[in-house]
């Protein structure tokens, strides 16, 4: 556990390139893998969970070589897949655990996987149910938790309403409906982040989309590809919310994806006149990438919503975090509801930001589905608890940068989860040369 001073600075000045979208770097190393044939993706993100996804495949016997950034898959196709010698490990990653259960619930051998003692603490009933509807048996701890037993089998396509909007089941789903006989149908009542959709097609796989879901039909071979990832809006905003806090700033986010599944917070301070650019707008394989030029400039604060809750929630819910840092600014609070989903994340998040507020003289409330934040004239500053949580660290890093006295992240490692290059970017963005404090 390594302790680190975020401390005040003037403003942010300089470009910044952010890891490769972890949640795209996912699904391109599993569809990679599903795929016969050899896969490349470039610019794959340099995040723990993307590199726990690539230690699971290779525990499944897929072949993997990576230069820098750039990764190559080579897979016998999702039919010949190899049963795990041992217990698959996903880390603290809830992508790499729901996503790869959709694959293995419908391969004929049982395997098991599991992650860290966050993982373990988090929901699995709502993969467990649809892959059973699907034909799986899966056996879990308190039948919810990590370590998942999975008995694949033959799978049969379902026709399933998501009983809460989350992209991971959806994917989960979609992924083992790849192998199941017949259609298999996802229905979500707010829509969630829609990379797996976009890449299947990437991959040789018609996805059917209307009004009444999203559908593939099984069972379906996957074409190899090369791809590349946009980098990572959730790793940006990071910088987005700290240079438009810190007036004098200037900073450049290359190349960054701007897909409107998870742009949401973006788009909230753009309509809020906040002086955020969106420069050369590309098409980068299925995704719509840009780079982000921000100046700092305090005056959108007015415009900025009081309240958000219902449909934004799912396309922003990475970014609660940074946007209860932002809410600390705001000159009329912030009331965020709809989103008890961030009680499961990798930490409690409702909790986690709100005893992190008031530990630095925000008196928020904490409420059973969001928060409130009051109007303070000035964030002072202390110490925070990151729970071992990367977004809890990065969100209040950045208060710290606008704070008056800083702050000290009591475990900062935790960044690496998926954006081992924060601090380096941070230091960068300051002018100031990279210290470690390590205790
Ligand atoms: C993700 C989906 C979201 C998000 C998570 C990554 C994904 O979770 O919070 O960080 O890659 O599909 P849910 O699927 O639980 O909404």
């Amino acid at each position: 556990m390594s302790v680190k001073r975020i401390d005040p600075v003037d403003r942010l000045i300089g470009g910044v390139t952010v890891p490769g979208d972890k949640s795209i770097s996912h699904r391109y190393a599993i569809l990679g893998a599903m795929a016969e044939g050899e896969t490349t993706v470039v610019n794959f993100s340099s995040s723990a969970d993307c590199h726990s996804t690539l230690r699971c495949l290779a525990g499944l016997g897929i072949g993997l070589e990576g230069e820098g950034s750039c990764v190559r898959i080579t897979g016998p196709g999702w039919r010949d897949l190899q049963p795990p010698a041992s217990t698959l490990d996903a880390g603290n990653s809830g992508t790499t655990l729901r996503l790869l259960s959709g694959v293995l619930a419908g391969r004929p051998f049982v395997s098991r996987i599991t992650g860290d003692d966050s993982l373990v603490r988090r929901p699995m009933r709502r993969i467990i149910e649809p892959l059973s509807l699907m034909g799986a048996r899966i056996e879990a701890r308190q039948g919810e938790f990590p370590p998942l037993e999975i008995y694949g089998t033959h799978l049969k396509g379902v026709e399933y309403k998501l009983p809460v909007a989350s992209a991971q089941v959806k994917s989960c789903i979609l992924l083992a409906g790849l192998e199941a006989t017949g259609e298999t149908t996802v229905v979500e009542s707010i829509p969630s982040r829609d990379h797996t959709e976009r890449a299947l097609p990437l991959f040789g796989v018609p996805v059917f989309r209307d009004d009444t879901g999203i559908s593939v039909k099984g069972p379906c071979d996957l074409t190899p590809v090369t791809v590349s990832v946009p980098g990572d809006i959730s790793s940006a905003m990071f910088w987005v919310v700290a240079a438009l806090l810190l007036p004098g700033s200037r900073v450049r986010c290359q190349a960054v994806g701007v897909n409107p599944t998870r742009a949401a917070l973006l788009e909230l301070l753009e309509e809020s006149g906040a002086l955020i650019h969106r420069e050369a707008p590309r098409q980068v394989g299925a995704e719509p990438v840009c780079d982000l030029v921000v100046e700092g400039d305090e005056a959108f604060v007015d415009g900025f919503p009081g309240e958000i809750g219902g449909g934004w929630i799912p396309r922003l819910i990475d970014e609660i975090p940074v946007l209860a840092v932002l809410g600390s600014r705001l000159p009329h609070g912030l009331y965020v509801r709809d989103a008890a989903e961030l009680r499961k994340k990798e930490s409690d998040r409702i909790h986690a930001v709100v005893e992190n507020l008031r530990a630095v003289g925000v008196p928020a409330d904490e409420l059973e589905d969001g928060f409130r934040i009051p109007y303070v004239p000035e964030v002072g500053g202390g110490l925070v608890r990151t729970f071992g949580d990367h977004r809890i660290a990065m969100a209040f890093s950045v208060l710290g940068l606008i704070s008056r006295e800083g702050v000290e992240l009591d475990d900062a490692d935790c960044v690496a989860v998926s954006y081992p290059e924060f601090f380096e970017n941070l230091q960068a963005l300051s002018g100031r040369a990279e210290s470690k404090s390590g205790r």
